[in-house]
């Protein structure tokens, strides 16, 4: 059911991979809504070449972006103000990455170049994202960015490696940046901490499904899934939520707010 919340903004999506992304889920609830965005990957995700057909599918354009580069980001956002001959309302920055996660090495031996290159795309890559934002003054007033945390940001968890300390530094860029970007351009910025969701990401954290299915028990409403994710993301980007900035709002069924359940002991 569309009641077009997203009609007439303009944005852009990173993350989408294949149909289990959440991103992917986010692009096509977003179209649903009456949005139109620039899809963007990595070069590596475009030739996988899952993203066309989403692109087919939410008549969007596809534009490669290494989230690393400064010099790729600014092409995609001049790219995209290009197509849309507009400034944009929404970015969502669904990605994330850790070398010496997939290579599973384990965490007290961490390869510190790994390290830097897990913190530079999962995390400073937002920051990379909104300075760029900011500079070309992109984004309009009330405009909506969103980022996809994880409890392991505050939490031990087991297998999540590196990407814990990722998740956490992304958050504080949620806060420091969503400041500046209030108070200058009105821009909210947030983070969405998502249950464990199968996704490509997730198929190389070692013991995943264990992880998922305690995650599903302990928590009350059970684990969300990536369309709730969607939902939240597009309640996010909506005009509803103009006030709600510098948060990280947990769609987890209640996991994070449980101490001992019922079924624990
Ligand atoms: N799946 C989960 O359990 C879960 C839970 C909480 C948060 N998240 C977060 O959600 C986000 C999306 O992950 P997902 O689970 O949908 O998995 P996914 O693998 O579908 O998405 C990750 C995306 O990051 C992209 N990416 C990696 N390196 C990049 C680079 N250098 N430049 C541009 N893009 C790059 C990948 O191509 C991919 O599209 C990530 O930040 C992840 O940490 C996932």
């Amino acid at each position: 059911m569309s009641n077009q919340l997203l009609k007439n903004k303009k944005g852009i999506i990173f993350g989408a991979l294949d149909e289990n992304s959440i991103a992917w889920k986010v692009a096509e609830k977003a179209h649903d809504e009456g949005a139109e965005f620039v899809l963007s990957n990595s070069p590596i995700a475009l030739r996988k070449g899952d993203i066309y057909k989403l692109a087919e599918k939410t008549n969007s354009k596809v534009i490669s972006a290494d989230i690393s580069e400064v010099t790729d980001i600014e092409k995609l956002l001049k790219e995209s103000s290009e197509i849309f001959e507009d400034k944009i309302d929404f970015i969502l920055h669904s990605v994330g990455m850790s070398p010496n996660v997939r290579k599973n090495i384990p965490y007290p031996e961490m390869n510190y170049e790994y390290f830097q290159k897990t913190l530079d795309i999962s995390a400073i890559s937002l920051h990379k994202v909104l300075s760029a934002a900011k500079k070309f003054d992109i984004i309009n007033e009330g405009g909506s960015v969103i980022t996809l945390s994880y409890i392991a940001a505050e939490k031990y968890v087991t297998g999540y490696g590196d990407m814990t300390h990722s998740k956490a530094l992304l958050e504080s860029i949620v806060r420091q940046f969503g400041y500046y970007y209030g108070t200058s351009k009105k821009v909210r910025i947030n983070a969405v901490s998502q249950s464990p969701t199968p996704t490509s990401a997730t198929s190389v954290v070692k013991g995943f499904e264990a992880l998922y299915n305690y995650s599903d028990k302990v928590s009350p409403l059970g684990n969300a899934s990536a369309d709730s994710c969607a939902n939240v993301c597009i309640m996010l980007f909506s005009d509803y939520t103009k006030m709600i900035t510098m948060q990280t709002i947990y769609n987890d069924g209640g996991f994070s707010a449980v101490g001992i359940g019922d079924g624990d002991i």
